[in-house]
């Protein structure tokens, strides 16, 4: 009989909501505890998901021999800490992104979950969406070196005033560093980072509001990335709460693959050279990346089976540490006005 495995969740704001209905469907789990610091939040889950305890202190939850894995939510300023304190703890680790705020945080909690011999997934839900894979898997047909040019334009941002601080959220260069990861994911290896960065509201942020990266990749690719949450409110409101403006281009040397399609479309298509100017594919667009399809439920799927086979999750704390390495080479590009080698392998 497969064994039942308990959750903890540890942050009980926005994302909790979708990880705690996506739990409730999932076999073999269940949910023994909520916790927040701010005691209504985690009493007002506990309540609506039927969850049998909640508390405000983590340690509790890391304390309770019942609980086998962790679901960490909280401000990204937070997860070294707490992932550390888990792995410590003995449990196993869903974490939600960015990883930290640091490559040394990163290095630390993946350090703690290697001699644990746990499970540490990262939760950038764009693996786990039908769209990027869709992506992923007519990328190859556009041969090699492939450039990708994305622009997102997010604008209003989330009602969490922390992501615009520059040790607790990090701005669009930390929280929404989906790009980054998606970049290495699709593109191998980042092997040097150039960035320009912005404040163009510093009254609104402690972090750059503005970024400009080209991040260069061992095979090859080349891939350049812009977001802007400076902007007075223009978009297709494609996210819940924010207007965004997405816009995403892959081109390679037999052909290449946009999204929107070239009408503007919310579709992306898949053009070769040799079969001239209609799309070859096209796949509409199904969510924001998962977000309103099923790419979180997805992701913690995996992460449970990954915890009942040792297997290494899709998105490792490697992966987690790969786009802070990005995001915090794009930082010391801006100050010193140079490319940054990444040495990583
Ligand atoms: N994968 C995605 O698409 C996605 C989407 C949204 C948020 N996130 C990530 O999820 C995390 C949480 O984001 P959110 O939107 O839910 O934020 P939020 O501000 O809505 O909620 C965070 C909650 O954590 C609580 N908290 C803070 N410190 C705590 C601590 N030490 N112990 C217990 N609780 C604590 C806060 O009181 C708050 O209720 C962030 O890392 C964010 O980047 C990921």
């Amino acid at each position: 009989m497969t064994e039942r495995i308990g959750v903890g969740v540890i942050g009980c704001g926005g994302i909790s909501g979708t990880h705690l209905t996506n739990l409730l469907t999932i076999n073999n789990v269940e949910v023994r505890v909520v916790c927040d610091i701010r005691e209504e939040a985690a009493r007002r889950r506990a309540e609506q998901f039927s969850v049998p305890y909640w508390v405000t202190d983590y340690e509790a939850v890391l304390a309770d021999d019942r609980v086998r894995t962790v679901l960490v939510l909280v401000p990204q300023g937070f997860h070294s800490q707490i992932v550390i304190a888990a792995a410590r703890a003995g449990k196993h680790i869903f974490c939600e992104k960015p990883m930290a705020m640091s490559v040394e945080q990163c290095r630390q909690m993946n350090e703690e979950v290697k001699k644990s011999g746990l499970c540490l997934q990262i939760g950038y839900v764009m693996r786990f969406s039908r769209d990027a894979q869709k992506i992923k898997e007519w990328l190859p047909q556009i041969g090699q070196p492939v450039f990708v040019r994305d622009s997102w334009a997010m604008t209003r941002g989330s009602p969490a005033r922390w992501i615009h601080d520059a040790d607790m959220g990090g701005g669009p260069l930390w929280e929404n560093s989906h790009w980054l990861d998606f970049y290495n994911w699709l593109l191998g290896t980042p092997k040097r980072v150039y960035a320009r960065l912005a404040k163009l509201k510093p009254d609104e942020t402690t972090a750059f509001d503005t970024t400009l990266l080209i991040v260069d990749y061992q095979d090859g690719h080349e891939a350049f990335w812009s977001e802007c949450w400076a902007l007075p409110g223009f978009g297709w409101g494609l996210i819940r709460y924010r207007k965004v403006r997405p816009h995403l281009d892959l081109i390679g040397p037999k052909g290449s693959i946009h999204f929107p399609d070239p009408e503007g479309r919310a579709v992306s298509a898949l053009f070769l050279h040799e079969f001239g100017d209609e799309p070859v594919e096209t796949h509409p667009w199904e969510s924001d990346w998962g977000a309103t399809a099923d790419g979180y439920r997805q992701e913690l799927i995996h992460f449970f089976d990954c915890v009942r086979s040792g297997k290494e999750p899709i998105c490792s704390g490697r992966d987690g540490q790969w786009a802070i390495e990005v995001a915090e080479g794009a930082v010391r590009s801006h100050f010193s006005g140079q490319p940054i080698s990444l040495p990583l392998t």
